[in-house]
């Protein structure tokens, strides 16, 4: 069979990719220097999508805040990039809450929605008044214990879930549910309350998956939670709407369809392979029956990033939009997007270690990188990778896997077979697009002592030079 026949996820990429690849002088001296696979982060694109939040926020009228969460990239320079550029950072670790202090962060732009606060997050988050937001009953006790020790008071939010959709209360294991957040506020954060060293501010949901619908329903009923406090007398003077903005990757929305098709007609017995041994993908096969769909991040997307938010605020709520109940509230809607302030930030690049057939004839690529410096939870990264011979000629066309440096079976960096226009040599370089959000670091593991991957950050005068991200200030 003919190797067009395979099925092109095509992303899309920025000019300052297509620039830094198609002259590989510079990415080969980087990897010499740095080591394969290197990480790429280019902060203007940083900027430019913080700017297309900002501009969906102005144009509603509603009063904003932009935290990126940190948790989707580890780059200490994306938090000097927010300062730089005026946004927050949502933290989720005492560490990289002191790199947002040691960076010169204002507390104010700080918000600290770790899913563990212990003693020693905590202290520290007094220490430097840092606002926070709550989760359960334990953290409030001993973010009491910390302040009437230091005899000090602390900003706080909730985090709210359990909201009504379509009939049914949405499942969440973080924090408190909505029936009984007014109660437990106007309780206990009064004169007289256990915690009347909380000073109130706001209320935080982040919702799994990616439904502007239900964004919309938990806008609105987190609302009326903040009516139903201001009636007690505590003022909301935000609400977060956490991250999970989506995103778009790919270039076609007729090559994300024809994946798909291809996929479940790749069980067919006379159907060749296009995902390592026929994987699904996450969609079970109970004899020749597909069930579900796959289990990965929707790559395609019409509507995301700012088209997302406008989507939610133009949302009607009881004859007016949630835009305009939040501006005649005056409440400032905050969000914490992590992967879509992170789209076309970043690239990984790998050096091509061997070529050889596995026991069943499939060719498998080797890269110097193994599959935790590129991974995520979704079941694959499905965007094709850019293919960078050393000596180009379009001579020999092939199907590859590439593979990592695992010792595990499973090692494979991309469960799609792609199809290279030449067959790869030793030295080769793979460019993996549009990996910053979540790709590089999330699940990046250090088993077999190999060393993480280097982090550089890019920037052009006149030709593109790299700073490690180590070494980088704003
Ligand atoms: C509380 C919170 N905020 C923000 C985010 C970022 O989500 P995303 O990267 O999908 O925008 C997450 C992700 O898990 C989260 O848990």
């Amino acid at each position: 069979m003919s190797t067009s026949t395979l099925p092109k996820l095509t992303p899309i990429t920025q000019p300052w990719i297509k620039d830094i690849t198609k002259d590989l002088s510079q990415p080969n001296s980087w990897i010499k220097q740095y080591g394969s696979p290197i990480n790429l982060l280019n902060l203007d694109s940083f900027k430019q999508n913080f700017k297309r939040f900002d501009q969906v926020f102005n144009q509603f009228g509603v009063k904003s805040n932009v935290f990126f969460a940190r948790k989707a990239n580890k780059f200490k320079s994306l938090v000097w990039a927010a300062k730089e550029y005026g946004f927050g950072v949502d933290t989720a670790s005492l560490n990289e809450i002191k790199e947002c202090v040691e960076v010169g962060l204002d507390p104010e732009r700080i918000t600290v929605t770790a899913a563990v606060k212990n003693r020693a997050l905590l202290n520290y988050v007094v220490e430097h008044q840092i606002p926070i937001v709550l989760d359960n009953l334990d953290e409030c006790d001993l973010l009491n214990q910390i302040l009437e020790e230091n005899d000090k008071s602390l900003k706080v939010g909730f985090r709210i879930s359990g909201f009504s959709h379509n009939g049914e209360k949405l499942y969440s294991r973080f924090g408190f549910d909505i029936d009984q957040i007014v109660a437990f506020i106007s309780e206990n954060l009064s004169d007289s309350g256990k915690y009347n060293r909380f000073k109130y501010h706001g209320l935080h949901f982040h919702l799994n998956g990616y439904s502007t619908d239900q964004r919309a329903d938990a806008l609105s009923q987190t609302i009326d939670v903040a009516d139903r406090l201001k009636k007690s007398g505590f003022k909301s003077s935000f609400i977060d709407m956490g991250g999970g903005i989506l995103m778009n990757y790919l270039a076609s929305s007729k090559e994300w369809e024809t994946f798909h098709q291809a996929l479940k007609q790749s069980i067919k017995t006379e159907n060749r392979e296009i995902t390592f041994q026929k994987d699904l993908l996450g969609i079970t096969n109970v004899d020749g029956t597909l069930i579900g769909e796959p289990k990965v991040y929707p790559y395609f997307n019409n509507l995301y990033q700012e088209k997302f938010i406008g989507k939610i605020l133009e949302s009607n709520k009881g004859g007016f939009t949630l835009a305009n109940h939040l501006i005649d509230r005056d409440i400032e809607l905050r969000l914490e997007p992590g992967r879509s302030l992170l789209d076309q930030c970043g690239i990984t690049i790998a050096k091509v270690a061997f070529r050889k057939k596995d026991s069943q004839g499939r060719l498998l690529v080797g890269l110097e990188m193994n599959r935790t410096q590129m991974f995520s939870s979704s079941a694959d990264f499905l965007l094709d990778p850019i293919f960078l011979p050393q000596n180009p000629n379009e001579q020999a066309p092939c199907e590859v896997y590439f593979v990592g440096a695992y010792c595990l079976e499973q090692e494979l960096l991309l469960k799609r077979k792609i199809s290279l226009n030449q067959h790869p040599q030793v030295g080769d370089l793979v460019c993996f697009v549009n990996t910053a959000g979540y790709m590089m670091h999330f699940y990046e593991s250090e088993a077999h002592l190999f060393d993480l991957a280097r982090n550089l950050v890019v920037e052009k005068n006149g030709s593109w030079n790299v700073t490690p991200d180590e070494d980088f200030e704003m």
